[in-house]
């Protein structure tokens, strides 16, 4: 049963136990799709690291001179099943993983508005492979429980975090559509990267709302587009490529959002125009990437024809 529900007295914990229980037996099914993630975290049994430095830009865990070259090899064989590697970077027992977003970017960028992280119960929605979690760790927080439906992020982080053995982290393959299960529950919620893909971001913003004890705080981080009016685009399909992409506002269009989903204290304190240098194509993730979904011949347009993605970062609090 998860033991991250000890932090939560406020969640409604059978229902939690519930879902635990049904999606524990769904990850155990002998299908390929489950084992092809599932294998390579099975195949980590007993590798466990002796150092770990999660305070600078490269999450490490383990020592190149902790393993075997046979130890090393398993690892590395592993770690190459989880790619395409979106976020990063890590160095696992010396292998570097250098992934398509530049993730320590994004930290350098929150980390001084943050409020402190220490002894803190923590959501982070949509958590990938954990980078940011391991991040987080480096502060001590009580407890971050990572919601992420997709299984090849939710095995990497839980590979990532065996060998690391860091009890205060927790993922589930729970998704968005389940934070009605915590309410009141968490001190900080960490939301990045989510909302242009909900069909409903206000309706999403509003269960965030309920999600959190009274005074806490929500990061919300977003693709935006470039503007000083209060609208959102609304692609006829994709937006530089990516399916899946509904509403993306512009800063102030977000920042209208939280007020109206009842957040107090919005406050925008960084934004910036994307570019190649922060999500490129490396070794670890050989797929298309920034410089593909932008026009060759106009840099401020998709290749859709829509204005160019900005990132757009606020600060929110529940009153
Ligand atoms: C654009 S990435 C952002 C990752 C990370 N939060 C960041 O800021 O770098 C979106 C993440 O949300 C996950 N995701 C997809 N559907 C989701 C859902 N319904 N609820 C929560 N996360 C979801 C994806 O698998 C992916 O890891």
């Amino acid at each position: 049963m998860p033991e991250y529900l000890a932090f939560m007295p406020q969640a409604r914990q059978e229902e939690v136990r519930a879902l635990h229980t049904v999606m524990q037996r769904r990850l155990r099914q002998n299908k390929k799709g489950f084992r092809l993630f599932r294998e390579p975290y099975e195949s980590l049994t007993g590798i466990q690291a002796r150092h770990l430095s999660l305070a600078d830009d490269v999450v490490k865990i383990g020592d190149r001179d902790e393993l075997s070259p046979d130890e090393r090899q398993l690892v590395y064989k592993a770690m190459r099943r989880f790619m395409p590697w979106r976020k990063g970077p890590f160095s696992v027992f010396g292998i570097d993983i250098d992934a398509e977003w530049r993730s320590e970017r994004k930290w350098r960028r929150l980390e001084p508005v943050l409020p402190s992280l220490t002894g803190k119960v923590i959501a982070d929605i949509g958590c990938n492979n954990g980078y940011y979690m391991f991040r987080m760790a480096a502060a001590s927080p009580a407890l971050v429980l990572g919601f992420e439906p997709y299984l090849q992020h939710y095995y990497a982080f839980k590979s990532l975090n065996a060998m690391a053995g860091l009890s205060n982290l927790a993922i589930e393959p729970f998704g968005v559509e389940d934070i009605g299960l915590f309410p009141e529950t968490f001190e900080i919620i960490f939301l990045m990267g989510i909302i242009y893909h909900r069909i409903s971001p206000l309706g999403m913003l509003k269960e965030i709302r309920a999600a959190l004890r009274p005074g806490g705080c929500l990061i919300v981080e977003s693709q935006a587009i470039p503007g000083e009016e209060s609208v959102a685009l609304f692609p006829a399909e994709r937006y530089a490529k990516v399916p899946g992409t509904y509403f993306v506002p512009t800063a102030v269009c977000l920042q209208n959002w939280l007020r109206r989903a009842g957040f107090t204290k919005v406050e925008l304190f960084c934004s910036h125009p994307m570019s190649s240098q922060e999500q490129r194509r490396t070794a670890w993730m050989t797929f298309e990437s920034y410089e593909d979904f932008i026009d060759a011949d106009n840099p401020q347009l998709t290749v859709e024809g829509y204005p160019a993605p900005r990132r757009v970062y606020f600060k929110a609090f529940k009153a």
